[in-house]
């Protein structure tokens, strides 16, 4: 099925059901509390709290919507097989209308009848209750029509069970996630409150509904592709990027895919590159694609030819793509700027020759930074002499530390709702994140520990990273590991988690500690007075013992069920784990 199809068919749906088809929303939101437009609500906010009335301006108290989405939050992640930044969502939205039946049997109908997939494939999980918000019993009951109890789950907010605000305060509630093979394919949303900037809910005057599908998702489930990539409308761009770059490695092509789509849609949105906030996210989106260009030896017109492709896509669903000549422009004049920045690199390099300065991994990092010379491009424009020590290795070093530091700084910045944790290696937004953070980093101690039961010592830690989506762990091994090895691994930590251990610190002096044998990340340096957290009733019997900061869950049975995503090689010798943890109950 087309992705046009699709688009085409989700509108009708809803039309039939007494939709009026609301434009997208500008990717440059008029809302103060985000940088740009990050979810279909986000334009129909004051409808759910009742300030705007939706009968005057649709017509109808319902809407359906494509809309134009980016997000930031995702960025490390897109070259994989389903993140992107710039996203289309199709949505539909209630202000004071239906309510949970109306929206649930809907969203299977859709799936089963409109898009043809079979109910087997299907599962839903919905909100299972806390202090302030009731396990939503009736979304439970109607799903149960649906499907047969095993595919029915219940989720904590942690895990993703309760959505919003968007920004700092707004309209939020309960919502069921459905998916496709395991694969998250719908948000719904039931607004019932709203959650002021200290966190308290106030009930919202009417009930309201908001739900979002990641259109690339569920085109690629539609047309059987491995991933978004694949889909009509994205290979196309791919398949080009391939021709003209086939030095980029596939991951870099899918880079440069997102890249350059998002850069076309935000600048047909009339955003412009420069150094702060929303304007600096474009910046780096066009500067990433430009040195790919320069290190490649691309010629230049390789922009308006991609360009030209992704509008001839676009453009009859929306318009604003037409103005071709002025996206380009937009590219053009980043390209000119950048050069010139290029130029006074090369100019730096002059002034290190004429006084014999060397070229050391600092420097080489600076120049980078600073005039955006790429390693491998320093290397062909210095003179011999001054780079004879100048090692890749170290380059790359240098660039680490800083992309810590400015990953952490930009995430704040521009994540589009700040960051409430960032320690580096934990990266949450809000107080939901935050939960979801601490339960898959506890998590990531029981798989360090159960890596090293299944596949010995050699199995050593060399970087993590954990959002509220996954942990991601880099360790060293030199092979990859079998199903049965994952399985081993993932079964020890799901029998972990199940026997509902305490999890507890103990504070030594370092050397006290090391003795310990605790595991510690050995490229750290670690403060005079560490803490050692243990997984277990005593710090002796404790099945994980690991240097570390926190935060963590006080019981291992916090967690949820413990999946391995995907186990991939990284570099020689070092694999990478994605794990999640589901509350399935
Ligand atoms: N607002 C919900 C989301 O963004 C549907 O996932």
């Amino acid at each position: 099925m087309s992705s046009e199809k699709v688009r085409k068919l989700f509108l009708r749906f809803f039309e039939e059901r007494g939709h009026k088809v609301a434009l997208s929303y500008s990717l440059i939101p008029d809302d103060p509390s985000v940088l740009l437009t990050t979810a279909g609500m986000q334009q129909f906010k004051r409808y759910f709290t009742g300030e705007l009335d939706p009968l005057k301006d649709f017509g109808s108290k319902n809407t359906v919507s494509i809309q134009k989405c980016f997000r930031t939050s995702d960025i490390d992640e897109v070259g994989d097989e389903s993140h992107l930044t710039f996203f289309e969502m199709l949505g539909h939205f209630s202000f004071g209308e239906y309510f949970k039946k109306e929206t649930i049997e809907w969203t299977f109908e859709l799936l089963t009848k409109t898009f043809g997939i079979n109910p087997e494939r299907i599962s839903a999980t919905v909100f299972e209750g806390d202090t302030d918000v009731p396990f939503d019993k009736e979304s439970f009951g109607e799903w149960s029509k649906l499907l047969p109890k095993e595919r029915i789950g219940k989720g904590s907010r942690a895990a993703g069970n309760f959505w919003g605000p968007a920004g700092i305060e707004g309209p939020c509630g309960a919502c069921n996630e459905v998916y496709v093979d395991g694969v998250e394919v719908a948000t719904l949303v039931f607004m019932e409150y709203y959650c002021h900037s200290d966190r308290k809910l106030k009930q919202l005057v009417q009930k309201g509904v908001d739900v979002g599908w990641g259109f690339e998702r569920l085109v690629a489930i539609l047309q059987g592709t491995r991933n978004v990539f694949e889909i009509d409308l994205l290979q196309p761009i791919v398949s080009k990027i391939r021709e003209r770059v086939p030095q980029l490695n596939e991951k870099n092509q899918r880079i440069f895919t997102d890249h350059i789509r998002a850069g076309v849609f935000l600048a047909a949105d009339g955003l412009r590159p420069s150094n702060k906030e929303a304007g600096y996210i474009l910046r780096r989106h066009l500067r990433r694609l430009l040195a790919y260009q320069i290190k490649y030896d691309v010629h230049s017109d390789i922009f308006p030819t991609v360009v030209k492709i992704i509008t001839e896509k676009y453009k009859s669903f929306y318009p604003e793509l037409k103005k071709e000549k002025e996206i380009l422009k937009v590219f053009e004049d980043e390209r000119f700027r950048f050069q010139k920045t290029l130029c006074q690199g090369i100019l730096e390099i002059e002034r290190c020759h004429s006084r014999n300065e060397k070229i050391d991994a600092q420097k080489a990092f600076y120049l980078y930074e600073t005039f955006g010379l790429h390693f491998e491009l320093i290397k062909e424009l210095a003179p011999k002499n001054l780079i004879e020590d100048l090692k890749k290795e170290d380059f790359d070093k240098e660039f680490e530390k800083h992309q810590e530091i400015s990953k952490a700084g930009a995430e704040k910045k521009f994540g589009g709702h700040g960051l409430i944790l960032d320690t580096g290696e934990l990266k949450a937004g809000n107080p939901e994140e935050l939960k979801k953070v601490t339960r898959l980093h506890t998590a990531t101690h029981l798989l360090h520990q159960a890596l090293r039961d299944v596949l010995g010592d050699s199995a050593r830690q060399m970087g993590s990273d954990v959002n509220a989506e996954r942990t991601r762990f880099d360790f060293t091994f030199p092979r990859k590991l079998t199903p049965e090895e994952i399985k081993k691994i993932e079964n020890i930590i799901n029998q972990k988690i199940s026997e509902d251990l305490p999890v507890s610190f103990k504070e030594l002096p370092k050397e006290e500690a090391e003795k310990t044998g605790a595991l510690h990340f050995f490229k750290l340096k670690y403060p005079e007075q560490v803490k050692i957290y243990f997984i277990g009733d005593s710090f002796e019997t404790a099945y994980s013992r690991e240097f570390c900061g926190g935060p963590h869950v006080t019981h291992t049975g916090e967690i949820g069920e413990f999946k391995i995503i995907k186990e991939e090689a990284v570099a020689a010798g070092v694999r990478r784990i994605r794990a999640a943890s589901f509350m399935l109950k």
